[in-house]
């Protein structure tokens, strides 16, 4: 099943005068299959929290369609089986954790013991069961997205949109948010999350999409995005006389006293090399597939996209 469906999505904003035209998403065409945690990620203005407004029916589209759970967006019945973190969230200071969880049960129509339990189960879940009574103004932020998070599941929805459920909280914070969406994924949760925060991103999501400037550049599993030209490394143990009395095709590299690497550009070159390396006895310590980190990839990408706009 298909979570999120886009067809040629755009959205333009208009100041008040008409005059100066912001396009916000142009033609954007994404699927999302359900069941996977997915992110969004661009830089600051890239569109991001305008394409889950526009999935959630908070703003409207000036072109294109969408389906989510494949529904079409008119159809107002599918929001309840939809879980929203807006950015920036914030409650009343003078609210505790328990009540700030019961105002949003009761607008999603719930009540009484039923309700009650959902809290304790998801205050539990996020781990602020004894935070339950305390106000939120004494939260920290990491406390204030994990309570937010628990607001956004309190429908129990099949599909939960986070718009930046990590920005500004600290390491340990965001360690424990990254815990709670792989918890959510398995139990069969659909997680679309957007994010500026690409290495955190990379350690959970299974898929994701680059947008920048409106447009999705790229879309993949973290590993096809990230993955170079074949490369591999291969690190040896050895000195510089054990390698100088032989020839190879390829130049070490120093790493180290008594270590050294060699890059080699094939799946056949690596195991020639090794046969080579080991008919000498000299001892392999790391054989490594060379890749990107998706921050680089990412960067390449958008100052590629960049140069093409100028
Ligand atoms: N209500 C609005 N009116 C006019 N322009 C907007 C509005 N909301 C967002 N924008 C503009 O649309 C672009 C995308 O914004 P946004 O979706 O918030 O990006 P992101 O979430 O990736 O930072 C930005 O240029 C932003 O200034
Ligand atoms: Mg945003």
């Amino acid at each position: 099943m298909k979570a999120v469906e886009t067809k040629d999505l755009t959205k333009i904003y208009s100041s008040s005068f008409g005059k100066k035209k912001v396009q916000a998403l142009v033609e954007l065409n994404l699927d999302v299959e359900s069941g996977l945690i997915f992110g969004l990620l661009g830089p600051n203005g890239a569109g991001k929290t305008t394409f889950i407004k526009l999935l959630l029916g908070i703003t409207f589209p000036t072109a294109g369609n969408a389906k989510i759970l494949e529904e079409s967006l008119s159809n107002y019945s599918v929001k309840k089986k939809i879980g929203y973190l807006p950015e920036n969230h914030k409650y009343p200071p003078y609210l505790k954790g328990g009540e700030v969880l019961k105002f949003f049960g009761k607008l999603s129509g719930m009540n009484g013991l039923d309700l009650d339990k959902k809290i304790d189960e998801l205050l539990e879940l996020v781990k602020l069961s004894q935070w339950k009574k305390t106000k939120v103004k004494a939260y920290s932020k990491g406390m204030m997205q994990r309570l937010g998070l628990a607001q956004a599941l309190i429908n129990d929805p099949e599909l939960i949109f986070l718009d930046e459920p990590t920005d500004g909280v600290d390491p340990i914070g965001r360690k424990e948010i990254r815990d709670i969406l792989v918890e959510l994924k398995s139990r069969q949760k659909t997680i679309f999350l957007n994010s500026h925060l690409l290495s955190e991103v990379e350690l959970i999501t299974d898929r994701v999409g680059i947008l920048n400037k409106g447009k999705l550049l790229r879309e993949g599993t973290v590993k096809e995005l990230t993955e170079k030209k074949e490369e591999y490394k291969i690190v040896i143990e050895g000195n510089a006389a054990d390698l100088d009395s032989i020839s190879f095709d390829n130049s070490f590299t120093r790493i180290s006293d008594g270590s050294y690497s060699v890059k080699v550009a094939d799946i056949n070159e690596l195991n020639k090399t090794i046969d080579q390396l080991r008919s000498r006895s000299i001892l392999l310590k790391e054989i490594i597939p060379m890749k990107n980190t998706l921050e680089e990839m990412f960067i390449s990408l958008i100052t590629e996209s960049e140069k093409n706009i100028k």
